[in-house]
């Protein structure tokens, strides 16, 4: 039996957040165990934080020390892993350290805060052959895996229109100034990057267009604004955009939606039908062709040949599930599925052979290249009032 691989964390320590859900998904198949981490910025709490980990771990007091320590434990000690759960700010460094060390990386989003940052990590994944992930939540659902291929089988004809959003009403307020973790570096440009709103939230939005069409986006033009009195980044972003098919999207996020919790959601309208989907009911996609009832396709209980969905529906789809359809899955299910394809990756590089890393079940470092890329382009076309301004080539 093949043994568990080991991940280390970066952050994760005193009341954060998203390391939570990380680490329940990491330790979901039992086939992966968060083993180590450098949880806090100053080396006594970082210390004191790994000790009182809900379970055993090495504690480190920075992750410049665990990975440079990495090399020098018995082999079978070694992490495979680091999972980055940091500020913004403290993404490209770890994630630079890690690879350079022969470590894998599995990395929040926004991948970083600079285009020259973001093309230094692509350059050097590639080049040193090192599976890079990054945490756009949202593709581990398995209905946005079946979104994708109803869409790029051509299902619903050829894409005209994407409106692709994501709202959220906690930062409606100065939250920040109240001292709350999660808002203050949020609205902080050295530790949340050019774009709040956008970086945060939008980001997923763009991913979510990009992943389940397969489009790109061509040009934007951008508004970004500020609602809340005092704040220096963008709490509203609103980006029209033409897409390499000639279609149209809107790729749109907001923090000041009172009531709106994680309101993420897609629709596609193509030649032949539309899509609607959101990630708050996330075990259902709704397809509306012309002259017909609405089909309400639920995750795991589909039927290939169904005078929709072609009698080929391939194996892997239908295999997917972990368990049976009704009972719910959810945000946690859709982190496992990220951390268990990317788990693959990992295992075919350690021994190593080929691994795939095409894009198709978790976000790679390319499509985090894309994001900043995303947010540069905006931050030029909504200082020249929303002109429709060119993406840059792909890297
Ligand atoms: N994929 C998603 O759905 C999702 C959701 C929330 C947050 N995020 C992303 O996750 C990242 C973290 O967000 P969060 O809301 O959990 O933040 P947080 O403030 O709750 O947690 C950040 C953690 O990083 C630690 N930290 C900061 N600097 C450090 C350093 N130098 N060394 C070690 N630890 C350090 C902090 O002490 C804290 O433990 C951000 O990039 C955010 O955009 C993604």
């Amino acid at each position: 039996m093949a043994r568990p691989l080991k991940v280390g964390l970066v952050g994760g320590g005193k009341g954060a957040f998203i390391v939570h859900a990380h680490q329940k998904a990491i330790h979901f198949d039992g086939t992966r165990r968060v083993v180590a981490g450098a949880l806090y910025p100053e080396p006594k709490i970082a210390l004191e934080e790994a000790a009182a980990w809900p379970y055993p771990i090495r504690g480190y007091g920075s992750y410049g020390e665990m990975i440079e320590a990495n090399a020098s434990l018995p082999a079978d000690e070694r992490l495979d892993y680091i999972l980055i759960v940091t500020p913004n700010h403290v993404h490209y460094d770890p994630a630079m350290k890690a690879m350079k060390a022969g470590i894998a990386v599995f990395c929040e989003k926004p991948l970083c805060l600079t285009l020259k940052e973001a093309s230094a990590l692509v350059k050097t994944s590639r080049k040193l052959g090192v599976p890079f992930a990054v945490a756009h939540t949202y593709l581990g659902h398995w209905t946005t895996r079946l979104s994708r291929y109803i869409v790029q089988r051509g299902l619903l004809g050829d894409v005209r229109w994407v409106d692709s959003s994501y709202n959220q009403g906690w930062l409606a307020t100065r939250l920040e100034a109240t001292g709350q973790q999660q808002a203050t570096w949020r609205v902080d440009p050295k530790r949340a990057g050019g774009s709040g709103c956008g970086g945060d939230i939008g980001t997923h939005a763009l991913m979510q267009l990009r992943y389940v069409t397969g489009l790109d986006v061509t040009h934007v033009a951008a508004q970004m604004e500020t609602f809340v009195a005092g704040r220096l980044l963008d709490d509203h972003f609103t980006v029209y955009c033409k897409l390499s098919n000639g279609g149209r999207a809107l790729v749109r996020a907001s923090q000041i939606c009172i009531g709106f919790k994680n309101e993420l959601g897609i629709d596609i309208a193509g030649t032949k039908g539309s899509l609607r989907w959101r990630q708050e009911e996330p075990e259902r996609i709704t397809i509306h062709l012309p002259n017909q009832p609405d089909r309400v396709y639920w995750r795991g209980a589909v039927t290939p040949g169904d005078g929709f969905l072609p009698k080929d529906l391939p194996a892997e789809l239908m295999a997917e599930p972990t368990i049976p359809s009704g009972h719910p899955e959810g945000f946690h299910d859709a982190f496992a599925r990220l951390h268990r394809d990317f788990e693959r990756d990992v295992r075919a590089w350690k021994a190593g052979r080929p691994f795939t890393s095409d894009g198709s079940k978790y976000a790679k470092v390319e499509d985090g290249w894309t994001g900043i890329a995303f947010l540069d382009t905006c931050l030029k076309s909504s200082r020249r009032k929303g002109a429709w301004t060119a993406m840059p080539k792909t890297i």
